[in-house]
């Protein structure tokens, strides 16, 4: 097993101001790799976060895009790369997970959760592919592929769509680019919610507790490390890909 030095490498992370993409920012610069720091509305966040990463010794620079704006998120990577100099790995962690069921979806949400969760992470790797030759990506699906999300069907729809895209960039794309993904399970609630709405969902969960952001984070080190691997999912989630629909 060839193992990759993250050290001095540059990842563009989508959503990073905060919760799970600020967690991933925070342990990839613990490895040495320098940070694009993508953010839509949470821009205080994200450049107190700067702040953080190059107090830590490594570089880090803003970029925002509204990925639902398709002149904002087709230059991301371009822009990235301007700023940073060169952009070596994307995380593609930025979605939305609106509220809906099969008898309220319409076409306007579908869209919505599409484009965002399914459509830039593949068309960020595409640029990848085409502006770097080379490099890494890491897609983060859900653990609830693995059975239905039948209170966010745009979501979960949007996410399987990820899943395939993950799986087939990984094949169209070696051996240049390695393409990866990590499913989280139970990790944070969604926004707006306390910590009672995954506290009580604790008991889905075979290891009966809920995982933390730095454990998602340290998965997707793995993936980027070990660079004998590509089209891996790996689930965080306590073992609860292991018992969905039961
Ligand atoms: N939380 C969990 O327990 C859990 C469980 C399973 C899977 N996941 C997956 O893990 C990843 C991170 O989860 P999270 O809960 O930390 O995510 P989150 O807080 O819901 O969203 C992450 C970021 O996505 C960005 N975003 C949303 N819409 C955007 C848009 N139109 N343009 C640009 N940025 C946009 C936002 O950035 P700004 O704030 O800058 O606008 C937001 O902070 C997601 O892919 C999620 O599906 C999470």
């Amino acid at each position: 097993m060839a193992v990759n030095s993250l050290k001095g490498r540059t990842a563009l992370i989508t959503g990073a101001g905060k919760r799970i993409g600020r967690a991933v920012a925070m342990a990839l610069s613990g490895e040495g790799a320098n940070i694009v720091i993508h953010y839509n509305r949470s821009e205080a966040e994200a450049a107190a976060l700067a702040g953080e990463l190059r107090a830590c010794g490594v570089e880090a620079w803003l970029v925002k895009a509204d990925l639902e704006r398709p002149d904002e998120r087709s230059t991301l990577v371009e822009r990235a790369a301007k700023a940073a100099g060169k952009i070596d790995i994307i995380v593609n962690n930025a979605s939305v997970f609106p509220p809906s069921t099969l008898s309220d979806l319409s076409f306007e949400d579908l869209l919505s959760s599409m484009t965002v969760n399914a459509w830039v992470p593949f068309s960020l790797s595409r640029d990848l592919l085409r502006l770097s030759k080379k490099g890494d990506v890491i897609n983060i699906l859900d653990t609830r592929l693995a059975d239905y999300d039948w209170k966010h069907v745009a979501y979960i729809l949007s996410k399987h769509v990820l899943s395939v895209l993950t799986k087939m960039t990984a094949v169209e794309y070696a051996p240049d680019v390695r393409i990866n993904a990590v499913a989280p399970g139970l990790i944070l609630p969604p926004p707006g919610e306390d910590e009672s709405y995954i506290e009580g969902l604790t008991h889905t969960v075979p290891l009966k507790r809920h995982g933390d952001p730095e454990d998602v984070a340290s998965a997707v080190i793995f993936l980027l490390k070990n660079d004998f691997l590509t089209g891996t999912v790996i689930p965080v989630d306590g073992g609860r890909h292991l018992k969905e629909g039961r």
